[in-house]
């Protein structure tokens, strides 16, 4: 099969069609996914989607004689294009990190069609024309659709603009603000959240009260490093957080929570969401003595009891988002004494896999994992045409085979970041392939897209 070498310009979905060849683009956008079991929302029926101009044009028992290029999905499960929230994609000056086209390499070969990325990068993406910049060069890179989220500012103009150039929330990152704001101040984070709130964002924030790097000096272990970080770090911030965001009024997305009470009182206040992460729900503290480094994220991995409660409590419902917090670091940086080493761990590549497992295993149901990694994240940032497989939705689909039994091999991931806490773990349930608006772009372990076929993403808040 032939793959178009057009470059595709920079489009924004979300308002417009802009292409730089719409005849050419457009074609590009034809296929006939067929014979797939497709998700419909509460189980699978045999059928096939044509995917017309990258959108969902019809879905039936049978489609014959489109005259577009075919996949024959046979024995395959179709879903929803999954959606992560939370990704570091790096680029600009940590493109030796991650870039736009490894990172999203490694998004469509975890399913994910859809990428949030975060604003801790050099620059920090904390105006209007950062976010612009990051849009544009992500334009010429990105394998799948990319958005922005935004540095939590405290100048309420500012966070408009923010809005106006269509970043989808502001991050308030408490340990460490990427940009300066004063954390401490109940006002100025109620501030920006009414600002946020106005203009449409929500916001999203670290949860973790790290009061003083007390507990952690130089070369002291991965272990000890975690226990500097207690969960009493993040209930104490979730509950000021919570407390503030009542008087806000504001939507608040919560990142990678550790404890099952969060996720409690999260349920228990409107217009709060909650994410978990893989990590946190499949790995605990023991760990880090052997993996050390491999395994040194924030917030930390927590004790055995604590995330079988986070893994309870999120099969039964408590969780609103799973994304991986997909952190990547060189080998070289990671491996070093805890207090040098960069927290964080790639996911992306993983986080599929390893959900498909707890759904072979019964403890996770297809419908919670498609609420988990694509319905919830649409309607938590406004993807109104996405998370469905439906007459008129994006041409976001995953092919995935269930039944398939592999092994998690980070030298073979698309990321940068060739390691991972998760190496050697067995999993049943893969990708085949994944389609991004009517365009495949990975399959059977191959990326099949040109650097910058993926669209970038605008909130289309008003700002
Ligand atoms: C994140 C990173 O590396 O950007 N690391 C992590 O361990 N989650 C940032 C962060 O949330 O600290
Ligand atoms: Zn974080």
């Amino acid at each position: 099969m032939e793959f178009s070498c057009v470059r595709i310009a920079q489009r924004n979905l979300a308002r417009s069609k802009k292409r730089s060849d719409p005849a050419v683009d457009l074609e590009d956008r034809n296929i006939l996914v067929k014979d797939a079991d497709i998700w419909n929302g509460k189980g699978f029926a045999r059928g096939s989607i044509f995917i017309q101009e990258g959108r969902i044009n019809r879905i039936a028992r049978s489609i014959i004689d489109t005259g577009v290029e075919t996949i024959d999905a046979a024995g395959f499960k179709a879903l929803p294009g999954f959606i992560d929230v939370h990704v570091h994609l790096r680029d600009m000056e940590l493109a030796y990190k991650e870039d736009f086209a490894t990172g999203t390499a490694a998004a469509a070969a975890g399913g994910f069609t859809t990428v949030l990325d975060m604003p801790n990068t050099v620059p920090p993406t904390d105006s209007a024309r950062r976010v612009i910049e990051k849009q544009k060069v992500a334009a010429q890179k990105t394998h799948v659709n990319v958005g922005f989220h935004a540095a939590a500012v405290s100048d309420s103009h500012d966070v408009e603009s923010l809005a106006g150039a269509g970043a989808f929330s502001l991050k308030l990152y408490m340990p460490k603000p990427i940009v300066p704001f004063d954390v401490e101040n109940d006002q100025a984070i109620q501030k920006m959240m009414r600002a946020a709130g106005d203009a449409g964002m929500p916001v999203t924030v670290h949860a973790e009260d790290v009061d003083a790097p007390k507990n952690t000096s130089q070369g002291e272990g991965f272990e000890e490093a975690a226990e500097a970080r207690p969960p009493i770090f993040e209930t104490r911030a979730v509950d000021r957080l919570l407390r503030i965001q009542k008087k806000a009024g504001c939507n608040v997305h919560y990142c990678h929570l550790t404890l099952r009470s969060s996720l409690m009182k999260i349920n228990a206040s409107t217009k709060s969401t909650s994410e978990v992460t893989p990590h946190h729900l499949l790995l605990s503290k023991q760990l880090l003595s052997s993996l050390g480094w491999r395994a040194w994220m924030v917030p930390p991995l927590r004790s055995e009891e604590t995330r079988r409660s986070l893994l309870k409590s999120t099969l039964a419902g408590l969780s609103s988002v799973i994304a991986s917090d997909h952190a990547p670091h060189t080998i070289k940086e990671k491996n070093q004494s805890a207090s040098r080493s960069p927290p964080g761990v790639p996911g992306l590549e993983t986080t599929l896999p390893l959900m498909l497992t707890l759904v072979n295993r019964q403890q996770m149901s297809i419908s919670l994992l498609v609420k988990l990694l694509s319905e919830n994240p649409a309607r938590i940032f406004g993807f109104k045409s996405k998370a469905k497989l439906q007459k008129g939705a994006d041409g976001d689909v995953v092919l995935v085979d269930l039944k398939k039994k592999s092994k998690i091999d980070s030298s073979r991931f698309f990321s940068k970041a060739k390691f991972s806490p998760f190496d050697e773990f067995k999993t049943q349930g893969a990708v085949h392939s994944t389609i991004v608006g009517g365009k495949v772009v990975y399959r059977e372990g191959e990326i099949v897209t040109r650097e910058g076929s993926g669209s970038v993403l605008h909130s289309g808040f008003s700002g």
